[in-house]
């Protein structure tokens, strides 16, 4: 059986997120998708436990998916659920230089693989960074994460900006 596991920040879980999801559950036989807290980031929109639950809601129709969250080095995690790989998309060059620096990294450490997957077709404008932004400044990003994160973003009322 193959595992690949899939790390990110998942803040929030979008759209080209998903189709990453979806491209690895289609190449391997079992996907760990894992919210991760970047020590880089100190601030997060949402828990690492609401990123989580939004990444279940958003997977529930890919059977052989499972979801976790984790603190720590992602090489431990890919030791711990036995990935044979690791998986992450990119959306054009502009990715490439710091992931190639991760991945080259993490096979320092351990060994691992990382694989690329070239994803976002159409939506290859979606960051989480941007969603943060318009969602913190009080825009709407339903268009941009999967049905389950916008209800849960928006549930109630959306950010203080948008609230009375
Ligand atoms: O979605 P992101 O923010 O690009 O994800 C980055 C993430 C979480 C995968 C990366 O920061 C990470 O691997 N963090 C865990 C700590 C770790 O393993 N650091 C060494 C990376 S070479």
């Amino acid at each position: 059986m193959t595992t690949v596991l899939y790390p990110g920040s998942f803040d929030p879980f979008h759209l080209g997120h998903l189709e990453v999801v979806e491209i690895a559950a289609r190449q391997f036989d079992r996907v760990i998708v894992a919210a991760v807290n970047n020590p880089q980031k100190t601030t997060f929109l949402s828990t690492l436990e609401q990123r989580r639950r939004d990444i279940e809601r958003s997977c529930a129709h890919l059977p052989t998916v499972e979801v976790a969250d984790f603190s720590g080095l992602v090489v431990d995690l890919a030791q711990q659920v036995g990935a044979t790989a690791i998986i992450k998309g990119l959306r054009g060059a502009s990715d490439l230089d710091i992931e190639a620096q991760m991945a080259l990294t993490n096979h320092s450490l351990t060994g691992v693989d990382t694989l690329f997957v070239v994803a976002g077709e159409g939506r290859g404008h979606i960051a989480a960074s941007l969603i943060r932004d318009i969602y913190r400044l009080g825009g709407d990003v339903s268009h941009l994460v999967p049905t389950p994160v916008a209800e849960r973003l928006y549930e109630d009322g959306g950010p203080p900006s948008r609230q009375p």
